[in-house]
């Protein structure tokens, strides 16, 4: 039956289209969050080019491993894997990879809620840039945050724009949109970088950015390294298994991962360029994650800026909405895994299975918001339900189904079906797909390995 259904799935329409959708789910928090401050923290220019590293021979080699898993398969993540294999485990992975995706939706999307709650927030002046009241901002993120109804009415929203674009299926719904909001996404990018270069605190920013210091690489930031390369590809939540199931048969599947991993790695170093030299122009200490960018941000984006308030504004505004874009198309590439695999393995029409997973993520969706406020005294093992979601999907669940996806295609899967997708049915290998495998038998599952062993604290090198 999948067979048939497979046979009726419509593929991308165009190769631009398919490397922005794909780009677009690599492009995300990891980008804009987490790669500037680690790199500054961690020996600027040589942290990037351990970045790079890691990215080429560990991040690009598993997305074509995905790649070639859904291509072949032509079908969902679930289903792909188990047309591959009879075995209970192998044939397991990619429902393991469909529930991931699924279980990183519903706090992911809190975030991108919060986003879109700063990104109005910035457009009515809340943050006292144009003049007025200044805020205490790390008192207005904990009370935004445990607010019982703003956040979970814009993670709402969010997830409804989501649907709206997924229920119109892959060319009309995720490519289309792809190829307006990623373009959007790099002019917004090269604005914001030329502003950041012209505030005072420009010189230092890059310095601290960008000056190698291998001093402070260590084993540890190796491995973080590759965790961030892992994690900011998108990689083993299901969403480049699905994807590439909606590659054309002659998209060439090396070249494609290449393209995805510059652009990513690209965004994440603009993000870099945009951060610092604004930070730098004000006293503010840059921490990673939520408190970067929803406390230190607006503080920085008033100061910086002080001259030119209106600049600052504007700054503003349009950091918090390349912020919503590009974590909305990342929820896109999220939503549509569980989607395909409901509508094919349960032969539900489209807007149905689109609509059971939008109602079952707002459902979890708003307990993961509401664990951030009211229900924050619900905890298990000493964490809120946001925090579970994340600690477990970013630290077990991605490791995990990372570590078996490596190991099943480097010595599980037929060779002939790999190679045959690295090489798109010609006869001689060439050596990139030579390289792809070998890394993929004897270096990425011993990686991941290591990545998922340091992340339970179950062993540390300093
Ligand atoms: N690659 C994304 C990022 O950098 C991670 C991600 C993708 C998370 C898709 C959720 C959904 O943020």
């Amino acid at each position: 039956m999948a067979k048939i259904i497979g046979s009726e799935r419509p593929d991308f329409a165009t190769k631009v289209g398919l490397v922005l959708a794909t780009a677009g789910s690599a492009v995300g928090l990891g980008n804009i969050w987490r790669f500037p401050v680690t790199t500054g923290n961690n020996g600027g220019a040589a942290f990037i080019l351990i970045y790079v590293a890691c990215v080429l021979v560990l991040g690009l080699p598993l997305m074509v491993a995905e790649f070639s898993v859904g291509r072949h398969a032509h079908t969902n993540t679930a289903q792909a894997y188990k047309q591959l294999s009879r075995h209970w485990l192998w044939s397991r992975v990619g429902q393991f990879g469909v529930f991931t995706g699924w279980f990183i939706m519903c706090y992911y999307t809190v975030v991108s809620g919060w986003a879109l709650g700063y990104l109005v927030d910035s457009l009515c002046n809340r943050f006292g840039i144009l003049g007025g009241d200044i805020p205490d901002y790390k008192n207005h993120f904990s009370r935004f945050v445990a607010n019982p109804y703003l956040p979970v009415l814009y993670t709402c929203a969010l997830v409804l724009i989501s649907h709206f674009i997924i229920v119109r299926g892959v060319k009309r719904g995720i490519e289309r949109v792809s190829k307006v909001l990623m373009p959007l996404l790099f002019i917004i990018l090269l604005i914001l970088a030329v502003s950041s270069l012209f505030t005072p605190g420009a010189r230092e920013g890059l310095t601290f950015l960008f000056r190698p210091d291998f001093t402070k690489i260590t084993f540890q930031t190796v491995l973080d390294a590759m965790g961030q390369a892992f994690y900011s590809l998108s990689l083993a939540m299901g969403c480049v298994c699905t994807y590439a199931s909606y590659f054309s048969k002659d998209t060439h599947l090396i070249g494609t991962a290449f393209k995805v991993g510059l652009i990513d790695s690209f965004v994440a170093v603009m993000a870099g360029i945009i951060i610092f030299p604004a930070v730098f122009s004000t006293n503010i200490q840059p921490d990673e994650g939520a408190s970067l960018v929803f406390i230190a941000l607006p503080g920085v984006f008033q100061q910086a800026f002080g001259l030119v308030p209106a600049l600052g504004y504007l700054v503003s505004v349009l950091f918090y909405f390349l912020l919503v874009i590009a974590t909305l198309t990342s929820v896109i590439s999220l939503h549509e895994v569980p989607t395909a695999y409901l509508a094919e393995n349960y032969r539900l029409p489209r807007p149905k299975a689109t609509a059971v997973v939008t109602a079952v993520c707002l459902l979890v969706a708003t307990f993961c918001s509401l664990s951030m406020g009211p229900l924050d005294r619900f905890r298990i093992a000493g964490r809120n339900l946001f925090d579970l979601f994340d600690f477990v999907s970013g630290q077990i669940m991605l490791p995990l189904g990372g570590f078996l996806i490596a190991l099943f295609v480097g010595w599980i899967l037929d060779r002939r079906i790999l190679r045959n997708q690295l090489t798109n049915g010609a006869t001689a290998a060439p050596r990139t797909s030579r390289y792809v495998i070998i890394l993929l038998r004897y270096f990425v599952p011993f990686a991941i390995l290591l990545i998922f062993l340091s992340g339970m604290g179950i062993f540390h090198i300093v």
